[in-house]
């Protein structure tokens, strides 16, 4: 098995971040990762369409974006304007996610659930068919550097059983806390595609670690 590697932008240097995009730009990772905060939904701020429009212009990878909001429903066309290939919402942040995943899909995007770590896998078993991608947290959203919480792997191993049950073709993504070490249980688990935030930014080879977490 070998996995998607989504770097999380969020612990890129923002004093710089030219650098930093150029380092994706010639790596091997498939997506950039890109976390929207409102400081409401989780207790911090980030990045939001202003400088992500630079983002979107000066990646050349697909941007694969986590919305910690409350309401994300009403970021979907500004993350559609970025071009965005996945857009993640909260289950907890969402009362029609039904309604919510056909709407992200008729805009073209890929359509992606997340939980936090406390949410049962078992709480999307009415929704898996039409979902195109799960995102696991491995931590509390808000932060990055945080430490993988390890029950998680259970969590991507339930999500794979329900996955196969229902003949979904949802892709499982996980974010937190992943690096080489934490990554390699993932995926033995049964994970597509790793989030990873500091383990791939303040590496001293970012994109050496990137090639090791997708050969996972
Ligand atoms: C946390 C974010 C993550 C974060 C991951 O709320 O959703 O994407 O950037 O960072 P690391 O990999 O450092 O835990
Ligand atoms: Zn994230």
């Amino acid at each position: 098995m070998s996995q998607l590697v989504s770097p999380s932008l969020l612990s890129a240097n923002f004093g710089n971040l030219q650098d930093d995009l150029n380092m994706i730009n010639g790596s091997n990772a498939d997506w950039l990762h890109i976390d929207i905060m409102d400081g409401v939904f989780v207790p911090n701020l980030s990045f939001g369409p202003p400088v992500l429009q630079y983002v979107a212009k000066l990646c050349n990878k697909p941007l694969d974006v986590h919305l910690m909001v409350v309401n994300p429903m009403n970021y979907l066309e500004p993350v559609k304007a970025l071009g965005a290939r996945v857009m993640n919402i909260h289950y907890e942040a969402e009362t029609h996610l039904h309604r919510a995943v056909m709407k992200i899909k008729e805009s073209g995007m890929m359509a992606g659930v997340t939980l936090n770590p406390s949410t049962p896998v078992m709480m999307l078993k009415d929704i898996i068919a039409d979902l195109d991608l799960v995102l696991l947290m491995s931590v509390n959203p808000g932060f990055g550097g945080q430490k993988f919480i390890a029950h998680t792997v259970n969590k991507v191993r339930e999500l794979r059983e329900l996955i196969e049950a229902t003949s979904s073709s949802a892709l499982i993504e996980v974010d937190g806390g992943v690096n080489v070490e934490t990554g390699r249980l993932l995926a033995d688990a049964g994970s597509d595609v790793l989030v990873a935030g500091n383990a791939v930014f303040k590496a001293n080879d970012p994109v050496a670690v990137i090639d090791s977490l997708r050969a996972l």
